[in-house]
């Protein structure tokens, strides 16, 4: 995450400023959210991504070289193109590789994650970096107290490496385009000017009542997929929006909250970062470890969602 946290109390003041009120109080009640991480002017993904490759490629002792395949999951690329990916196969110096984005807002790491696997499989790669990495303060409205309190800017990557034993176990992937409308940034860049609005537009309580839904669903599905059950998941890593849709989630599943991952208090919705952040902060924190069943799961605009079951 960048240097830069803001707790709720810090950003309150700030919006006070603009004439616009919210409290810690409120945001912590409806959302589980203390504090998020903004970028400096002139920071991008890439550069967010960077560091967490960096230090994805250490903890798996290798290096920036031995990697074939890279694969970025953002809404917030640095440039309409090229695509991040290549900014920063560039910065990490793994010229040659294979290097895209991947667009599937906050649902984006397990699309990224799945799409590696699968190229894994079939021999297209072998050893992926697979990121996410968003700067979602620049596409915020701070003068709507409904969005620019829910999300934070960040990165997360993993390794992924050809093995005869499988890590990946099965995923399930989703999207249904007409919910476009629910979630989005219109706006667009069309004959050297913005046409639209460039700012995330929300309906808070659709997202809600979807998300719900949809995560018990993907979760169902992959265990199914991997002949699994509910009592087979080690820990649930949700993607972190809000902890109310993690708790109603985990419900569902018969998941008790101490096998939920849950970092959204620290860094808010960093949108396709989420997942890998929290990841990593738990296996950091030496809480999730090798050998463990992890169901990873992502929702948001498109609207999209999908699971992954691994074993560490
Ligand atoms: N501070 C203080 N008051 C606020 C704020 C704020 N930041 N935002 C809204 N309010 C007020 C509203 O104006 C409203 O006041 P009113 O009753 O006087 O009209 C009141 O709080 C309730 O507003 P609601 O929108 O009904 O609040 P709700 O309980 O639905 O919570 C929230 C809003 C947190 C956005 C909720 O709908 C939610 O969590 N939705 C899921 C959306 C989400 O997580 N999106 C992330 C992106 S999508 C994804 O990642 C899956």
């Amino acid at each position: 995450m960048p240097p830069r946290r803001l707790t709720n109390a810090d950003l309150a003041a700030q919006l006070a400023a603009q004439g616009v009120e919210t409290s810690d109080e409120w945001i912590v009640e409806r959302t589980g959210i203390r504090a998020r991480h903004f970028v400096e002017a002139g920071v991008y993904s890439s550069d967010l991504a960077l560091e967490a490759c960096k230090s994805a490629l250490s903890a798996a002792g290798l290096q920036a070289q031995d990697i074939d395949l890279i694969i970025v999951a953002t809404s917030t690329p640095d440039m309409v193109f090229p695509s991040t990916a290549c900014i920063l196969q560039n910065k990490l110096g793994a010229n040659g590789c294979a290097a895209f984005d991947v667009q599937a807002v906050c649902s984006g790491f397990v699309y990224a994650l799945t799409v590696a696997d699968a190229m894994i499989r079939t021999g297209g790669a072998s050893k992926a970096l697979v990121v996410g990495a968003e700067v979602f303060s620049r596409l915020l409205d701070f003068t709507d107290r409904t969005t620019c309190v829910l999300f934070g800017d960040g990165a997360g990557a993993v390794v992924l490496e050809a093995s005869e034993t499988p890590g990946i176990l099965a995923s399930d992937l989703h999207a249904d385009g007409k919910h476009v409308g629910i979630l989005c940034v219109p706006g667009h860049v069309s004959n050297g000017h913005i046409l639209g609005d460039p700012l995330l537009k929300m309906d808070g309580q659709a997202v809600f009542k979807l998300a719900v839904g949809v995560l018990e669903d993907a979760a169902r599905a992959t265990l199914a997929k991997a002949g699994k059950t509910e009592a087979d998941i080690d820990w649930l890593i949700p993607h972190q929006a809000n902890i109310r849709i993690m708790q109603s989630t985990a419900k569902k599943l018969k998941l008790p909250m101490d096998k939920v991952v849950v970092t959204v208090d620290q860094h808010g919705n960093t949108s396709a970062a989420s997942i890998p952040l929290a990841l990593d902060s738990a296996v950091r924190a030496g809480r999730v470890k090798p050998g463990q069943n992890l169901m990873l799961e992502g929702v948001g605009g498109g609207f999209t969602w999908g699971a992954v079951l691994l074993t560490l």
